[in-house]
């Protein structure tokens, strides 16, 4: 698999665009931003977008789906329980265990709410990686105190979803850089502790922190 990523906007969400090769089909993983940066790089590949995929429901990764879903004439896909305020906007819902065909290699969507209801992972095992939306980033974990997240779920979903991928496992995050599960493991003390079956320790939003760097 071939794996594009485009940063955008002042809070750096990461867009992946997922390919074969040139003149194949891919999937365009959280678009937040403007709709052309995308298209520009799907066009110059001679790419058949197959469709957008949404992480979940938060604006930074959503922003720029509408209009590239238009521009690349493909459906807009999400789970289930995000999908409430883009009704209209969404074509497919996705839940648990579904997955898509990227010109032959699976991609399993994996429900992993704790950031907000909705979330998921996208999971292929033949190339050993997974986009993981605001749910795990390289060092931290999402945040649980925004609408829709909870603290409990996100230990589940940690726990019983990625725990289980090897150290070969390479995680490609909604912000911030990618990392296999090896580094994960050794450097992402928030993992480690709810691994450990400790509470991780809960930030402190002070009133003059600009709350948007956080929004992840
Ligand atoms: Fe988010």
């Amino acid at each position: 698999m071939e794996i594009k990523r485009i940063i955008g906007g002042s809070l750096m969400s990461n867009c992946y665009i997922i390919y074969q090769k040139s003149g194949g089909s891919c999937f365009v993983i959280d678009p937040g931003y403007s709709p052309k940066q995308y298209s520009d790089f799907v066009k110059e590949k001679e790419l058949f977008c197959k469709g957008i995929i949404l992480t979940h429901l938060h604006s930074d990764h959503t922003g720029g789906a509408e209009a590239l879903a238009k521009c690349l004439s493909c459906p807009v896909m999400m789970h289930e329980d995000d999908y409430f305020v883009y009704k209209g906007l969404v074509d497919i819902k996705l839940k648990d265990g579904d997955s898509l065909d990227l010109d032959g290699e699976r991609l399993e969507i994996l429900h992993t709410p704790g950031h907000t209801k909705g979330g998921i992972c996208i999971y292929s095992d033949k190339s050993k990686v997974a986009f993981t939306g605001d749910t795990i980033f390289d060092t931290d974990l999402g945040r649980t105190d925004l609408s829709g997240g909870s603290e409990d779920e996100l230990k589940r979903s940690i726990r019983q979803v990625i725990d289980k991928w090897g150290n070969d496992v390479m995680i490609y995050p909604g912000h911030d850089m990618n990392a296999n599960m090896k580094f994960v493991r050794k450097h992402n003390q928030e993992f480690i502790d709810i691994v450990s079956g400790k509470d991780r320790e809960q930030i402190e939003y002070q009133e003059e922190y600009n709350w948007n760097i956080r929004l992840k």
